[in-house]
């Protein structure tokens, strides 16, 4: 009968939550720090299960057997039993009955050793920097956010959409796309120019006018060349759309989303939050529960201006009525005016996309951002246009080809209803929820202008 690895191996989390005194277990992972001495010996071994590391004791003669193997970043198979842990933190620790160093690890090559290094100099080994305690934190985090993310919807009965990735629509019509290209000719292969998206929006549209709620989430891509610490070329992003609903509909959604899913983040990691709030951005903990538990705000686009123009505050671009808001503009608001989120509605309509909903007063569109301390924009939505002939006019006067996004347009001809729906920057939640500064420090392999990675 063949043992599944499972019931072969056991994890560092399973060890320090279920294990007890007496177990015989076998525990596999990286050495991430050991001690020898006269008295005593040991290595803490990490295997990703968990913040914390598991002790093992060494007795004297491993100790003199494995002293120089038993080194920061070797992978071990260590088996043994499970005794009472004297030390602080740990109720149990693994006293060994045999050691086995699967991959060793040489100490004074290896980058990462037992100092910290900058968070810089570890984007120059991203293939290594998931070994590290903020990396081990911070994948742990994005991993549960996108769990937390999908029970959200699926809870609520939404249909999880795969839009494309190659497409020919250019959603934000900022013409920032990638474009995708076999061989010389740009439209060789698909018989039309195609490019990788930068929103599943449209396409998803069209399921909304199915399956009345939906949600995207991918990978989305971006050329536009701005060098922040905000902006990432390849990023992830979800997209709610839920039909018969209005901007304020879309508001609800994103209040109920945000609050959930980070309450559920919060729980599903407790240790990793503990690490973020101790080392990386002290006080996160209650400024995302005071956030769980607060009204978001919400204001208009002129009420933003105003408030700018009133604060007395020197910014680097000039606020004015129609001007765009920059993300100083968008950080004073979420950090210093409101202190929590907070959303923008009503935009002026030539800031926005064509497929946002015309208001009333033909000058402002449905739309609104959330901006939050510390990030600004995370999310971008707007209740969309369901009037063929107002859709049909704002193409025109933006010089968008109505030909090419016909099946667009067939949405609004064949029982078209009101609608809308939001994106959210999945890397721009997890700079929130975590306290980082910078874009690149949680994506798993960067992708910015300049930078490919490796
Ligand atoms: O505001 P955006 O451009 O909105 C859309 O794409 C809509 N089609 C969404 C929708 O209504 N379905 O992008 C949505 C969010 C932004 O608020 C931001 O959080 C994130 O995507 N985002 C980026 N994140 C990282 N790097 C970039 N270059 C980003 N551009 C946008
Ligand atoms: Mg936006």
């Amino acid at each position: 009968m063949t043992v599944s690895y499972r019931e072969r191996r056991t994890t560092v989390a399973q060890i320090l939550s279920n294990g007890t005194i007496g177990d015989t277990v076998e525990a596999t992972g990286w050495v991430k720090t050991s001690r020898f001495s006269k008295n005593v010996s040991f290595v803490h071994v990490m295997d990703g299960s968990t913040v914390r590391t598991l002790q093992v004791v060494l007795s004297a003669e491993d100790a003199l057997e494995f002293k120089t193997r038993l080194v920061i970043g070797a992978a071990v198979k260590i088996a043994g039993s499970l005794v009472e842990s004297p030390a602080k933190g740990q109720t149990v620790e693994l006293a060994p009955t045999k050691i086995e160093v699967l991959g060793d690890c040489d100490a004074s090559e290896y980058p990462l050793q037992k100092k910290r290094t900058s968070l810089e100099h570890l984007r120059t080994m991203q293939h290594l920097r998931p070994r590290t305690n903020t990396f081990q934190s911070l994948f742990r985090v994005r991993n549960a956010l996108a769990w937390q993310i999908h029970k959200f919807f699926q809870e609520r009965g939404f249909q999880w959409i795969h839009t494309p990735i190659i497409t020919s629509s250019d959603c934000e019509g900022a013409g920032e796309m990638f474009a995708v290209v076999a061989g010389d000719d740009p439209a060789a292969f698909f018989g039309e120019p195609a490019f990788m998206t930068v929103s599943g929006q449209l396409e998803v549209e069209a399921f909304a006018s199915s399956f009345s709620d939906v949600y995207t989430f991918g990978p989305t891509f971006r050329a536009e060349n701005s060098n922040t610490t905000r902006h990432a070329s390849e990023f992830w992003m979800i997209e709610p759309e839920i039909a018969f609903a209005d901007l304020g509909d879309v508001i609800s959604l994103a209040t109920d989303f945000m609050k959930t899913v980070t309450a559920g983040t919060l729980a599903q990691c407790p240790d990793d939050f503990a690490f973020f709030d101790a080392r990386i951005e002290p006080g996160l903990i209650e400024t995302l529960n005071k956030a769980i538990e607060s009204e978001f705000a919400v204001i208009s686009y002129d009420e933003a201006i105003a408030l700018l123009m009133a604060s007395g505050k020197k910014f680097e671009y000039k606020v004015a009525p129609g001007a765009h808001l920059q993300s100083e503009h968008e950080r004073y608001l979420a950090e210093e005016h409101f202190q929590g989120p907070v959303f923008v509605t009503d935009y002026p309509i030539e800031q926005k996309s064509f497929y946002m909903r015309v208001n009333d007063d033909g000058r402002t569109v449905a739309a609104t951002d959330l901006l939050v301390p510390r990030i600004g924009e995370v999310i971008g939505g707007s209740q969309r246009e369901e009037r063929f002939d107002v859709l049909h006019e704002q193409m025109t006067l933006r010089g968008i080809d109505t030909a090419t996004y016909d099946w667009y347009l067939d949405l609004r001809r064949f029982g078209s209803v009101p609608h809308g729906g939001f994106g959210l920057g999945f890397e721009r939640m997890l700079m929130w929820l975590t306290g980082m500064k910078n874009i690149r420090d949680v994506l798993p392999y960067p992708r910015t202008p300049g930078a490919t990675g490796l």
